[in-house]
């Protein structure tokens, strides 16, 4: 038998690079001052299911349990989030930094970079308008990416606004942003043509398809400001500017980018929206986020403000690895190997091991007597840096040999045990 489509087995090898990933995130994490939160990974359906129209409905693990609940495993961790703001509104001092790394479930077509099941790093801000909590975000996602030996040749991160977007549609009357927007977003994989057609369809003028295409090919924020006539408009492109007047002033100009493509497929998207993207496009999306308003007020708790992303580790895996960029050997191998020289009583390697042990060291050493030269090939695979040969005689001087060069030497134990 094998996994079910689109679902991982983690054997040890596997399983380090995620803890690799893990550990690269929650670092990011703790540099930046996030605090950790769970929540359980099934929900009630309506958590997801209310009045978002998103297409993530139609990906959901649903079931009823025993007593008749509707219940779904999560595809995506913000509902969660946005629930739990809401059950402790009152209590919690906004704004605060959470994150978490949820295994999620998504009924997608499996291909590559897209499973059903998998890791999704979540970063939100919740509790404030201001737009530092944006540069925040997004300064975390370049560091993240440049901890795992990314650089802005590899990566880029795309930002647009969804309140721009809006903003721009209603200046042409156009109040069918549910219809339209899923339009812009699929531009760039579609013909002119189908564009075109694709906007009348959703009743665009044919100076409405005009207006969409100049804005969806204006080059800079410059000519972006050409097409923004009301107020609301030019308030949401200010914003726009002055965050990447921010960037400029970080030092983080390379790693974003002006991109009105990313329109992101979530409903309750209302401010800036970001989508981190291989440079050369050719991969799906690494990461993608934005500001969210009234997610919170949609779950019927008070009107809180959040801001956050979502890194797969799908994606990114494929990408390091493209890269070279995968540790190659463990994090956590054994410091010493100890092997038996003499008698087969292995008795004295657990003594011994006990006493390194103690002292903070990782130690391994085989389970069952082996000739010596098997014993020295398992501790290369096992990729400890040194051997310990531990005889049958009660002796504080070891023999030691360093395996990645080979050196033979010996040592008072008391120095291995500092
Ligand atoms: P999302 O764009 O649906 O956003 O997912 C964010 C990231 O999760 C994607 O860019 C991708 O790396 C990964 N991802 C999504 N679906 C799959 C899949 N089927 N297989 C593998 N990786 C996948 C959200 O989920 C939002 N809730 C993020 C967010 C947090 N917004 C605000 N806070």
């Amino acid at each position: 038998m094998q996994t079910p489509k689109g679902t991982r087995d983690f054997y040890p090898e596997d399983q380090r690079i995620q803890n690799y990933l893990f550990q690269t995130w929650t670092a990011t994490c703790i540099e930046f001052g996030y605090e950790e939160y769970e929540g359980p990974m099934f929900e009630h359906l309506e958590l997801y299911t209310g009045k978002s129209g998103n297409e993530i409905v139609t990906q959901l693990y649903n079931f009823q349990d025993k007593g008749g609940r509707d219940l779904a495993l999560r595809p995506e961790m913000t509902p969660t989030l946005a629930r739990m703001v809401n059950q402790r509104s009152r209590e919690l001092k906004k704004p605060f930094k959470w994150y978490s790394i949820p295994r999620l479930f998504r009924y997608e077509r499996a291909q590559k970079g897209r499973l059903r099941e998998f890791f999704q790093l979540n970063m939100d801000i919740i509790g404030t308008d201001s737009l530092y909590a944006e540069l925040d975000l997004i300064a975390a996602i370049i560091h993240m990416l440049r901890k795992f030996g990314l650089s802005a040749t590899d990566f880029c991160v795309g930002i647009s606004s969804r309140k721009l977007l809006a903003a721009l549609l209603a200046q042409r009357n156009l109040l069918n942003p549910e219809e339209i927007l899923p339009i812009l977003d699929k531009k760039a994989k579609i013909p002119a043509e189908k564009f075109q057609e694709d906007l009348q369809t959703a009743k665009a003028s044919l100076l409405d398809v005009e207006f969409l295409t100049k804005l969806m090919e204006s080059a800079g924020l410059a000519e972006l400001h050409e097409l923004c006539a009301t107020d609301e408009a030019k308030q949401a492109w200010s914003e726009l500017d002055s965050l990447f007047q921010q960037f400029d002033a970080l030092g983080l100009k390379e790693y974003v980018s002006l991109d009105l493509s990313v329109v992101r497929g979530l409903a309750y998207y209302t401010g800036v929206v970001f989508e981190v993207f291989d440079r050369s496009k050719s991969m799906r999306a690494i990461a993608g986020g934005g500001r969210y308003d009234n997610l919170c007020a949609r779950l019927g708790g008070a009107p809180v403000t959040g801001v956050g992303f979502g890194v797969g580790d799908v994606v990114l895996k494929d990408l390091l690895q493209e890269k070279g960029l995968l540790p190659e050997v463990s994090l956590h191998a054994p410091e010493l190997f100890l092997v038996k020289a003499g008698s087969p009583d292995l008795l004295p390697l657990f003594k011994w091991a006990s006493q390194f042990r103690q002292a903070g060291t990782r130690v391994a050493h085989t389970l069952q007597f082996q000739k010596l030269g098997k014993q020295l090939e398992a501790a290369a695979r096992s990729g400890a840096a040194k051997v310990v040969f531990i005889t049958d005689d009660v002796t504080d001087t070891l023999e030691i040999k360093e395996l990645a060069t080979g050196n033979q030497y010996t040592t008072k134990s008391q120095e291995l045990l500092l």
